[in-house]
């Protein structure tokens, strides 16, 4: 099968999950000048679940505030419009994938854990350096690997094959992906946020957060997807070991380079709001 073929095979899937009503709202409002803070409460008002959790969000110490927000436009006006845009899609997301099975040796939660990490430490990389806005590199972090999702659910046999390959020939998912499949999960991801309308940039950095292309429409944006998930990687099961970073794009490598050399003293704290952001993000209703 070529990549032409397996791509046309994921467009006639009938049930590949559908962007939530909200999500295709609030992301058409971004596009529309005229939206108004209060049009984006309203939308969000419709939707009582969305509205607790939001409010749960700003509230919690992701993002800092000492005075209590109760209510979505106050919200809106303290956080601004982006970060409330970007907590809806990440809630919506997540919800949206969250009823899919795992493999053995492949968890659903696991796989959360991984986005939500390269996810806060994206949103850390964003702020620290003022390279992008933090919070569009937060959601472009949480969807980067999209794809092995869609792997896993609706190519499952080519998922297993890939699998079986990363533990018994000891490759990376991508490596492996690369010898047994026409297309990986990058472009996989990337086609799915282009087919949902997300912003070219947040398409761009999903489909080459393995293979920097210098011509994508935000180039800082997708190297600090690329850099964050390398490190997320690295730093996986042991804080006290030295990472290796030496798969980061030389071009990242430049760019951030003033993070990189002290990340060990920073990513403490990251992995402290990793930790956070997974307890709020993965706890069941
Ligand atoms: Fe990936
Ligand atoms: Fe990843």
């Amino acid at each position: 099968m070529d990549a032409q073929t397996f791509l046309k095979k994921l467009d006639g899937i009938s049930d590949i999950p559908t962007l939530p009503n909200i999500v295709i709202q609030v992301n058409k409002m971004l596009q529309d000048y005229d939206t108004s803070i209060k049009k984006l409460g309203t939308i969000i008002e419709k939707d009582q679940a969305m509205v607790t959790k939001i409010l749960r969000l700003v509230n919690s110490t992701f993002y800092g505030f000492r005075s209590k927000i109760t209510n979505i436009p106050h919200a809106v006006i303290v956080l601004g419009f982006n970060t409330i845009r970007n907590a809806v899609v990440s809630v919506s997301i997540i919800k949206t994938f969250s009823g899919e099975k795992g493999f053995e040796g492949f968890e659903i939660t696991d796989f959360w854990k991984h986005s939500i990490a390269v996810a806060v430490t994206s949103r850390y990389l964003g702020e620290q350096n003022r390279l992008d806005s933090p919070d569009d590199c937060f959601v472009a972090g949480l969807l980067h690997d999209m794809g092995k999702l869609v792997l896993s659910q609706y190519f499952t046999e080519s998922f297993i094959r890939i699998w079986r390959s990363v533990t018994e020939d000891k490759l990376s998912f991508y490596e492996a992906e690369k010898k047994l499949l026409p297309v990986n999960h990058a472009q996989i991801g990337g086609y799915l946020a282009k087919k949902w309308q997300f912003p070219v940039s947040l398409t761009d950095s999903v489909t080459y957060h393995h293979q920097i292309r210098k011509t994508v429409s935000n180039l800082n944006q997708l190297l600090i997807i690329h850099t964050a998930n390398i490190i997320a990687n690295n730093y996986k099961s042991d804080l006290e070991m030295r990472p290796d970073f030496s798969m980061i794009d030389p071009e990242a490598r430049k760019v951030l380079a003033g993070q990189l050399e002290t990340v060990s003293d920073w990513f403490p704290k990251v992995a402290d709001e990793i930790e956070s952001a997974c307890e709020f993000f993965l706890k069941e209703e």
